[in-house]
Formats: structure tokens, sequence, C-alpha cells
């Protein structure tokens, strides 16, 4: 059995390529990416679960573990081989502890577990959110005037999460420490796109569906009255700010019942599920009537859009000037929302504090921000204990 090793001890197994395994399975991506010294992206494989749990409107957890099973093995096979390196070439398998669906992690970390014994390698553990920030981190490494100053308020604002924490480190090989400083009370801000693009019809994940399509409406049309929550002392007599998303989602459950819109929906449902894997973009395009996507629903879409950007702006923004916080990140599956950066871009700027995203292509679950973040804790020899386990609830700071 392996024994903790010290900070200051020489490290037998290390073979010095600095190249990490990363291994995602938290939610309906299965990801494996390889990733030298933290950042340099050799592969990032994402097979996405997406179009199976479509036909439910939602994530199959059950469903979601069986296909992580099926693909876990090639996926990771795939990364080595885009990488052009094999499995003697890693100094590190990192793996994705938590948050998530229990039976998903538990197939990635029981694969990494595995491998990590096999090939004699230390194994990380990474929390999900941790990578999301990460992804920007790695992104900021390979740019030496990245706008990274701390503290740096990290808005983690995806399908299962919307999290403000106050962030402190450095972008080169230091353990990040964070504290939470605002989550949601009730539903994350991409639960809420799912839930509302489900409500009106659209395909599944709703996020991408109400980005492409709210261009064509009127933000203005529908004036919902956001729910904002006050910033309030948590318990520890800290400030807080909290967001809460159900109340918007119901506020247009009541719109579209009010306006009887329920009969084109159902249409809408069936001709969607023609379209199930063809992309958003197309779909709009290409089958606009089809999908019976008249003005009044680009325009809810296009308000009901607004009014959640609006609300996480609101909450972020004051949250920043309320710690000083010296630059802002935005990641996580909704940061890859057109509108949400344009305007927090403008409103950051207008304020002079620098802010940045991840490429949209690492905003949503991957495997290289997972390995990217294990980079700082495999330098400080923080290896996961043989004990391991799932940590559906694993929180951040
Ligand atoms: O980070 P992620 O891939 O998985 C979780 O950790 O939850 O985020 C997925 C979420 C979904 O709710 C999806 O609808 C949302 O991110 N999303 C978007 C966009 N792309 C993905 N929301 C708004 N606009 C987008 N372009
Ligand atoms: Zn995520």
């Amino acid at each position: 059995m392996r024994r903790p090793i010290s900070n200051s001890e020489p490290r037998p197994w290390q073979v010095g390529t600095g190249l990490i395994l990363g291994i995602e399975t938290s939610c309906d991506e299965t990801a494996a990416a390889v990733v030298r010294r933290g950042t340099t992206v050799l592969s990032n494989i994402v097979s996405s679960q997406a179009a199976m749990h479509a036909a439910y409107g939602g994530v199959v957890p059950e469903l979601a573990s069986r296909e992580h099973l099926r693909h876990i093995v090639p996926v990771v096979r795939e990364a080595l081989a885009v990488a052009r390196v094999d499995f003697a070439d890693l100094d590190a398998i990192a793996v994705t502890e938590g948050p998530g669906l229990a039976g998903a992690l538990l197939v990635g970390i029981l694969y990494a577990k595995a491998l990590a014994f096999a090939i004699d390698r230390p194994l990380v553990a990474i929390n999900h959110l941790e990578g999301h920030i990460h992804a920007v981190v790695m992104e900021a490494r390979r740019q030496p005037d990245a706008a990274l100053h701390f503290p740096v308020l990290a808005l983690v604002v995806s399908g299962g999460h919307t999290h403000l924490y106050l962030a402190q480190g450095g972008i080169g090989n230091d353990v990040w420490t964070y504290t939470n400083v605002g989550r949601t009370v009730d539903d994350a801000a991409g639960e809420a796109f799912d839930k509302v693009a489900k409500l009106l019809g659209l395909g599944y994940p709703g996020g991408p569906w109400i980005d492409s399509l709210a261009v064509h409406g009127n933000s203005q049309a529908v004036p919902f009255h956001f729910h904002a929550i006050k910033a309030r002392e948590g318990a520890d007599a800290a400030i807080r700010f909290d967001f809460s998303f159900s109340g918007i989602k119901s506020a247009v459950a009541r719109y579209v019942q009010a306006e009887g819109m329920l009969p084109e929906i159902g249409a809408r449902r069936l001709a969607v599920a023609e379209f199930a894997d063809a992309r958003v973009a197309e779909a709009m395009t290409m089958h606009r009537e089809a999908l019976l996507l008249d003005g009044k629903t680009l325009d809810l879409l296009a308000s009901f859009q607004a009014a959640v950007v609006g609300n996480l702006m609101r909450q972020t923004f004051a949250a920043a000037e309320h710690f000083g916080a010296r630059s802002l990140l935005v990641c996580g599956g909704v940061a890859a929302n057109r509108e949400l950066r344009s305007r927090f871009v403008a409103e950051a700027e207008r304020r002079g504090l620098p802010i940045s995203f991840p490429s949209v292509s690492l905003s949503t679950d991957n495997a290289a921000m997972i390995a990217a973040a294990a980079w700082p804790r495999y330098q400080a020899g923080l290896v996961a204990p043989e004990s391991m386990n799932a940590a559906p609830q694993l929180k951040l700071g």
C-alpha cells in the first residue's frame, strides 16, 4: 500500500512528463483528456449522452451510469491516441470526485482507481466546480498578460450549480482556496434554461436552444419581475449574494397558460422530436416554421434569457464590489451563453474590472479542465487516498 508522501520527499513514481490524464463522468458527458503541466491540451474527448436523454427532457441517472460504463474505455483510448501518448507517459490520473450523480461519478472513479493501480501512478481527486474554474486558469497560463488578479470572484453557472466564490491563489502552481459567497437557494440557472425549454416544447439541453432563439425576440416584451434575493448575512455573519431561479420558471409557466400557448407547444414538442440530433442553429434556420416558432414564443424566450442574465449580473457585480474583487471569472455551461458574455463584458468594462471566460468549447463539461485543476494539487503532493469515494454533494469552500 502506498503511504502518504510529504511535500519535501522526492516522488519515486514521477515520470517527469507533466502529463495528466483527466477523467470526468459527473453528469451526462463521458470525457477524457491529456493535458501537459496544467497548460497545454493534447487531447480533449467528450462523448455526450445529450441526444439519448433528450427523449426524457433531462438526465436519467440510471441511464447515464450505464452509458458511462459503455463509453469510458473507448473515450480514454481515444484521448491517449489523439495525444499520441501511452499510459507509461502519464505522470498522474485525475478524476472528478463530485459533486454530481453518484452512479455516474462511480464509473469514472472506479475506472481511474483501477488504472492508477495498474500503471502505478498517483490519483488526484478533483471537485467538478474547481474544474470549471480551472478551464479558465488553464487558458490564462498560456497568456502572460492574463487578466486574473486576486482575489478573483468566480461565478460558476451550470446545469447543477450557480455559485459565487471568492478565490485566492495564482495562475502558476498554487492550489487555490475558495470561500462561497453566494449560491442558488433553489434551481440552478442552467436548470431554469432546461426547464423553460422543456416547458416550451424545445430540445434538451435547453440552454443552447434558448441562446440561438432569443436573438430573434424582443427581450422587453414580457416584463418578468425577477425575485432578486437581497444581499444578507449568512450564519457566520458574512454577507452573502444568493440566487433564486425557480420563480421565473413558474412565471413562464403561468404566462404560457394565460396566453393559451399550450396547443402549439404540444405540436412543437412532436416536431422537435424529429430533430433530436440536429444542431440547434440548423433546426432554427431551416425549420423555424415547422417548429412553430412564432413571435410570441421568441419574445418570451428573449425576455426570459434577459431576466436570468440580468439577475446573474446584479448579484455578481454587487458581490465583486462588496468583496473588492480584482477580477471576475465566469465559467460553467451557461457561460457559453452569448447574451451573458456580451452583457457581463460590457458591465465589467464599464467598471474597469478585468473579466475572463473559458473558450466556449471548454465552458460545458470536459476532462481537460479536470486535468488542469489537478496540476497544482499533484505538484503539492495532494494525492487521493485509496478510500476515495464518489461525493455527490461535494462542496467547494
Ligand atoms: O457545465 P455543464 O456542461 O454541466 C453541469 O455541470 O451542469 O452545464 C450544462 C448546462 C445545461 O443546463 C445547459 O442548458 C447549459 O449549461 N448551457 C447553456 C448554454 N450551453 C449550455 N445555457 C445557456 N446558454 C448556452 N449557450
Ligand atoms: Zn459542469
